[in-house]
């Protein structure tokens, strides 16, 4: 870890590690379910929005596929640059999402993917808060959180050589965040990594 901060060091980590993170022609893999599901539950040519989109594939493009209306934000240049090229039909924004003022009420589903856990714990709880402010009134959320406590980072992370960092809060903790912004949680699910895992929710705005 250098002296920058963590944002920082995920937005460089990312820029670096784009391409080892997913190839641009790369299957939908276990994300395939759980985007046909999304798909399937909002009305045609819904508004998503992704944060963490990463390079686009497979949730933008997929969607945009789907004939969805995709908004993807990311924090890396690099992520964007590609998700650009990858999925011309949606619209991306380079931005770190903690500090957007979306529009309200201005999407059927928001999707967040492997993101949350970047954000440094004091900015999850208010970016949750941020995401039901953007829903349409009973719009749908799909995200990914922790399952343990953890935060720390890896240096070597993907093979590559620059510095990951994460933050997980307990899946419990995010249980109450989701509540406490207004987002009820219709469905749950463990993902497993590794010796680990995440929690993946389903939530719909109250
Ligand atoms: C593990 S990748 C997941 C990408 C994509 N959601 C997926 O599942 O394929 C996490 C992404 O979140 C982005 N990210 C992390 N913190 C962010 C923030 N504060 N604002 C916007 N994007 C962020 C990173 O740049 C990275 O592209």
């Amino acid at each position: 870890m250098t002296d920058d901060g963590p944002v920082e060091v995920v937005r460089r980590g990312y820029d670096a590690l784009s391409w080892r993170y997913r190839a641009d022609d790369a299957d939908a893999g276990q994300y395939a379910p759980w985007i046909a599901e999304l798909s399937a539950a909002i009305p045609p040519h819904s508004r998503v929005l992704d944060i963490g989109c990463g390079c686009g594939v497979p949730v933008a493009r997929d969607l945009t596929a789907a004939g969805h209306r995709v908004t993807g934000v990311d924090l890396s240049d690099v992520q964007i640059e590609r998700a650009r090229r990858l999925v011309p039909g949606a619209t991306f924004i380079c931005a770190d999402a903690t500090t957007m003022a979306f529009p309200p009420e201005s999407y059927e589903a928001v999707v967040a993917l492997y993101s949350l856990i970047h954000v440094p714990m004091p900015d999850q709880s208010a970016l949750l808060r941020a995401i039901a402010g953007c829903l349409v009134p009973d719009g749908l959320v799909l995200l990914t959180a922790g399952w343990k406590a953890w935060t720390g980072a890896d240096s070597a992370w993907l093979g590559g050589t620059a510095t990951m960092w994460w933050s997980h809060a307990d899946v419990a903790t995010y249980r109450r965040w989701l509540a406490d912004a207004g987002l009820d949680v219709t469905r749950e699910e463990f993902v497993p990594e590794g010796t680990s895992g995440h929690s993946l929710f389903w939530a719909r705005r109250g």
